[in-house]
């Protein structure tokens, strides 16, 4: 909400005044003054007039997971364990997932109760790399390379796939980057040579890595330079 209403609402003050108050300097959102009325005010900012609590600021809160196999990404279900079930922290209602993975998919997992910025997070404009380990029931052929280079048709979406990146590790193992994120895409891609994909783990989403010390169901904060870049979007090759 705008500075100048949530300070008419909160303060039960008249625009005049309100007004008045931003344009000589009272207001201080997060410790700055802002002159602003304009300035659309979030659950996490801190707000006060003179030396008067408006609101006080949620703490916003960013948290990477390594999920494991047979855990579902939900915050509720019925039947599975869901990945909010592994956290240990108060308020768990508040949070969502930033992006998703199958039930047998495992890696990395970003959980927070800041909507705009999973909103950045899972944007397909911003064009994130999403980095995954694949593990396939039959050989790789080296023709896959160019073809997902190319990209593949999907009849349901009616769209072709952006350029991916694959690069084979082993007869039946490789690293596929990807810059979107439809509906079991990897499987998918896999799918179009009938070779099954038999394990997938993310390892990156955009410059972020998974913590190679977080086990399969630890989770950890984001520090704030991990948090902030997802704020720019990126293009990786
Ligand atoms: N692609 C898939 O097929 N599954 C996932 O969990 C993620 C990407």
């Amino acid at each position: 909400m705008r500075l100048d209403r949530i300070l008419s609402n909160l303060a039960h003050l008249n625009r005049q005044t309100v007004r008045q108050m931003i344009a000589g300097g009272r207001v201080r959102v997060d410790g700055n003054c802002c002159r602003d009325g304009r300035f659309e005010v979030r659950i996490f900012n801190r707000v006060e007039l003179d030396d008067v609590l408006v609101q006080a600021g949620k703490p916003a809160r960013y948290f990477m997971l390594h999920k494991p196999v047979g855990v579902v990404s939900a915050t509720y279900h019925e039947a599975h364990r869901t990945v909010i079930d592994l956290l240990d922290e108060p308020a768990k209602d508040e949070l969502h997932l930033a992006g998703r993975l199958d039930l047998n998919t495992s890696g990395l997992l970003l959980i927070t109760n800041d909507g705009q910025w999973s909103r950045h997070v899972t944007n397909p404009g911003s064009r994130k790399a999403k980095v995954y380990l694949v593990e396939t029931e039959n050989d790789i052929a080296p023709e896959y390379i160019e073809t997902f280079a190319r990209g593949l048709y999907f009849a349901f979406e009616d769209l072709t796939t952006l350029p991916a990146k694959l690069e084979i590790l082993a007869p039946r193992r490789a690293r596929l980057s990807l810059h979107e994120g439809r509906y079991h895409q990897v499987k998918r891609m896999f799918g179009h040579f009938q070779n099954k994909v038999i394990g997938l783990h993310r390892t990156h989403i955009g410059s972020l890595e998974l913590d190679p010390n977080l086990a399969p169901g630890q989770y950890r904060q984001l520090s704030a330079a991990e948090v902030a870049s997802f704020a720019e979007p990126e293009i990786q090759g």
